[in-house]
């Protein structure tokens, strides 16, 4: 399973950078950084190395995402390019496959947009849990669901568990077997940790200068 940082934040890449497999940005993100979004977008890439960094598109006109899509594409080897799971872009979206051209599909919320988006042969699907969640629906129930479908039909198509908010979703996408999971900064300096794990540290530490023994192992 992979592991993606949801940020475009430079100084968490580098801090992650070690652990992490991939990087996810959308325009939120992006605007949330000082930096021209082209040379922030470069540094992330030069940061990440070989890893790949999913980079949406801005356009509105399907043309003109076909265009802009294209372009970010040349950004570096590396960049995976994110577009919206929205109806007026499934024709270039299929030509953009056909092109070889790396695609996320991002903000994708039902069964059916994943069976579709699956069938184009896009490299990734991000179904949104976090929002699904926020309507009331059950985002962790879809990826299980967009799981059993891909292999039930054998799609290519890889699983981007997105918009996990706290620990519950992270640790529900690896049991409902999500090929990546992109998570915000925070919440990988969380998952990181255990309180018991900390405790436990504490605990040995007494224990173990009741000994008195300042070396160890002695060689
Ligand atoms: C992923 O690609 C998205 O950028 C992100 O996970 C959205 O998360 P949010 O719903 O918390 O904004």
């Amino acid at each position: 399973m992979k592991i993606f940082l949801d940020t475009a934040n430079s100084e968490a890449i580098e801090q992650w950078s070690y652990l992490i497999d991939g990087i996810t940005t959308n325009p939120t993100l992006l605007a949330k950084e000082k930096n021209n979004p082209t040379q922030q977008i470069k540094k992330i890439c030069s940061l990440m190395k070989d890893k790949e960094v999913s980079v949406e598109i801005t356009e509105k006109n399907p043309q003109a995402v076909y265009d802009q899509a294209k372009k970010i594409a040349q950004l570096a080897p590396h960049v995976v390019v994110k577009i919206p799971c929205y109806a007026a872009y499934y024709p270039i979206i299929k030509k953009l496959v056909e092109e070889n051209i790396p695609l996320n599909i991002t903000l994708l919320f039902s069964l059916s947009q994943g069976l579709f988006m699956s069938k184009l042969g896009v490299r990734y699907i991000s179904p949104f849990v976090g929002r699904i969640d926020d309507i009331d629906g059950d985002g962790i129930e879809l990826l299980y669901r967009l799981r059993e479908m891909i292999d039930r039909y054998g799609y290519q198509t890889q699983i981007l568990a997105a918009s996990l908010r706290h620990l519950q979703h992270l640790h529900n996408a690896i049991g409902a077997g999500a090929d990546v999971a992109t998570i915000p900064p925070e919440l990988l300096t969380k998952a990181t940790k255990h309180i018991l794990t900390e405790q436990g540290m504490e605990l040995f530490e007494i224990d173990w200068k009741k000994l008195g023994t300042p070396h160890f192992p002695e060689l």
